[in-house]
């Protein structure tokens, strides 16, 4: 609901509210965004005193609360007196006014090529000028949730250089916590959370990509807010490539938050009459605690951002061929994977990395996108009949981003890797990064992705990203565009796969970074999975999955079950099922007791699909809280049943083991499964179970599932 009253707007519903006062100096304030309020409580935010006084500038000299300088505010400009961080940097002064406002049914569409979630209910579009600029906000209501975007255009009649618009710029009362997901390469989205006192807290990517390093989802808390209690505030940049966050508390206790395309490497080119659109954020508040903040989060993505046929239906069941063979396979080789596969119910081989060029290892043949006949003899169709004769579909690995310098593509165009003129390239993991800003080097590299994938029954495609870019800069991108190049990169990506997933829209796209390089939610706009981490290892994982399910949803979550060290087939199963769930391993190679394993884990994927992919999460011991074990279930929509997973990081002897479930409904009876042992949803939550016998020791796993009656 949009609401304008007494010149407060008004947008909110059951979980949050905004105000946004027109102030008559000019700036659009934000009273409020947090718990639900009404339109009337807009007089009661302006009793607060005008803190302006001493050396602050005013706006009006004989009004005190007139300060830029101390007004929570929406979007600021610069040099107008408020000294705190803007959103936006021309090379000159900014003070915008608001001119005029449009509510719009439903999502206002993007025109930028950047990814966009679908399905708002309505939008609030507050049009600001200076002299010169022309700045357009939008704020689009979800039912839980909020996205906002800014669009700038030059109105003058000279061009200007943008040096930085953030997505937006919010001021919240109060000081927070930070919370960021941060790590590298098999370390994904470790948790740090901070206070932001009066320094600037910055969380930024300058790989060139949304990094593995730092994560575009973000949280700001009360100090003291957990899984269950506590005011949070979630943030996420629906942007695959640099992005920066930044978060300070000024002295009068006010927290401004700006988010957006990192300035750092940033600058974009308006002549008058053009526009740049910022990617949109997303913005969640709840009361409810950090759990309650990553479900609406989840809904929010599984409805509203994720698309395509494997939105909602059921995706086929995986083996991947790299932990298994890397690059060494053939077909035969494969398609004994696929037999022993098939035995055991799995329903899609994957190929990935190798089977293209001359590629028998990581250094060469990237970009020359035509299979390798020594290694496949007959070339894809004869390995993929084969494959779908025993029942299977047929998987392949790309990387498209990428260029090798020992491949032909680079020998015959030199100049389509990105680079700066008159400097060394550097080289990392053999490989140069292909310079997606060029309409004809998308147009090549489609054609070579469109001639395989419309010859061959192909159901799934697995779309790598394996360095962060170096030498930023393209042959046909110079003065004054030539800084444009890293937007423009992610731009060509995403047109990318966008042609890509147009032309074939059957096909599960799967995305990966060298693991969990780019899970952002620009990427599940166009895959509806995104492979979560190289690191295999089932314990290792814990922490990377649930860092991850801070933003992101299970069915998004690539997640295999493979042959790493230190936990038995069970425990890779049960941490691998919170997630797509797949193996990455040789068959062959199963024992006879893991072969019975997988049957049953199998069975358990199709039995718990629905609850997993389409249920409500709820972290119940976290790995940053408890070093000995983790805890985690999934509830059905309904609550008509319930899966916990409980995994034991380290042996404690004599640990006691009590758990008060989560998320049940307190009038139901639930039975656990396997036994005949009844509860009330109340039991459970309340007084909860004493789970001390069960399997304890080290890398050892159980799960309990709760069927209501
Ligand atoms: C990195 C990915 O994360 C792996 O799963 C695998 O596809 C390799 N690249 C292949 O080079």
């Amino acid at each position: 609901m949009i609401q304008l009253e007494n010149n407060v707007f008004h947008l909110g519903n059951e979980c949050y509210s905004c105000l946004l006062r027109l102030d008559p100096n000019g700036p659009v304030q934000q009273l409020h965004f947090g718990e639900p309020v009404c339109a009337e409580d807009a007089s009661a935010f302006l009793y607060n005193p005008g803190l302006g006084w001493g050396s602050s500038v005013l706006l009006n000299s004989d009004d005190t609360g007139s300060c830029m300088d101390t007004m929570p505010l929406a979007w600021s400009g610069s040099g107008r007196g408020d000294y705190r961080e803007s959103p936006l940097e021309v090379g000159f002064a900014t003070d915008f006014k608001y001119v005029s406002h449009r509510i719009h049914s439903g999502t206002v569409p993007m025109t930028s090529g950047l990814p966009q979630a679908q399905g708002g209910e309505e939008t609030l579009e507050l049009v600001l000028e200076q002299p010169g600029l022309r700045l357009r906000m939008y704020f689009t209501l979800f039912e839980t949730a909020m996205t906002r975007r800014a669009v700038l255009e030059n109105t003058g009649d000279a061009p200007i250089t943008l040096r930085k618009l953030m997505s937006f710029m919010t001021d919240l009362p109060g000081s927070y916590e930070i919370t960021t997901f941060d790590g590298g390469w098999c370390a994904e989205m470790r948790r740090h959370t901070l206070p932001v006192l009066d320094s600037r807290v910055v969380n930024e990517s300058t790989t060139g990509a949304s990094s593995n390093r730092h994560n575009p989802g973000f949280l700001l808390h009360e100090p003291g807010a957990g899984e269950t209690h506590g005011r949070v505030y979630g943030f996420n940049l629906v942007y695959s490539g640099n992005f920066d966050i930044t978060a300070d508390c000024d002295y009068y206790e006010t927290t401004r938050v700006n988010i957006g395309i990192n300035p750092d490497g940033f600058t974009w080119h308006l002549d008058p009459g053009e526009e740049f659109q910022t990617p949109e954020a997303v913005l969640v508040y709840t009361d409810k605690g950090i759990g309650e903040m990553s479900r609406i989060f989840h809904r929010l993505y599984l409805n509203n951002l994720v698309r395509g046929r494997y939105k909602t239906e059921k995706r086929p069941l995986l083996i991947n061929s790299w932990e298994a063979a890397y690059f060494d396979f053939d077909t035969d080789k494969l398609v004994s994977f696929a037999e022993r596969a098939k035995e055991v119910g799995i329903e899609m081989l994957v190929m990935d990395d190798g089977w293209f060029g001359v590629r028998n290892s990581d250094n060469c043949s990237l970009g020359d996108w035509y299979v390798n006949e020594d290694k496949l003899p007959g070339g894809l169709g004869v390995l993929i009949d084969r494959i779908n004769a025993l029942g299977l579909k047929f998987g392949i690995w790309y990387e498209p981003e990428m260029i090798s310098p020992d491949s032909d593509l680079y020998r015959a165009h030199p100049d389509w890797c990105i680079h700066v003129p008159n400097r060394d390239k550097s080289i990392a993991r053999q490989q140069y990064v292909i310079d997606m800003s060029r309409q004809d080097v998308r147009d090549n590299i489609f054609g070579q992705m469109y001639d395989v994938l419309s010859k061959y029954k192909i159901d799934y495609v697995k779309w790598d990203f394996n360095r962060n870019i170096t030498e930023a800069g393209s042959a046909l991108l110079s003065a004054p565009r030539g800084e444009e190049f890293f937007h423009r990169f992610v731009l060509g990506t995403y047109d990318l796969m966008n042609r890509l997933t147009e032309a074939f829209p059957d096909i599960l796209l799967e995305n990966c970074s060298g693991g969990g390089g780019r899970f952002d939610p620009g990427m599940l706009y166009y895959s509806p999975q995104i492979w979560a981490s190289d690191n295999t290892d089932a314990l290792e994982r814990i922490a990377i999955q649930f860092g991850t399910s801070m933003c992101y949803p299970a069915s998004t979550m690539g997640a295999h079950v493979s042959m790493s060290r230190r936990t038995g087939f069970a425990t890779k199963g049960n941490v691998a099922m919170w997630g797509t769930f797949g193996y990455e391993l040789d068959p062959n190679r199963l024992s006879e007791k893991d072969v019975e394993l997988v049957k049953e884990q199998v069975k358990e994927y199709h039995r718990t699909y629905d609850l997993i992919h389409y249920g409500d999460l709820y972290r119940v011991t976290c790995p940053w809280e408890n070093s000995y074990r983790s805890a985690w279930e999934f509830v059905a929509p309904d609550k008509s049943e319930m899966l916990f997973t409980s995994v034991t990081l380290r042996y404690y002897h004599c640990m006691k083991y009590i758990v008060r479930f989560k998320g049940l409904d307190p009038e139901k009876t639930y039975l656990l499964e396997g036994t005949d042992k009844r509860y009330s949803g109340a039991f459970l939550m309340n007084a909860g179970l004493n789970l001390s016998k069960y399997p304890h020791s080290t890398g050892e796993s159980f799960t309990l599932h709760f069927i209501a009656e």
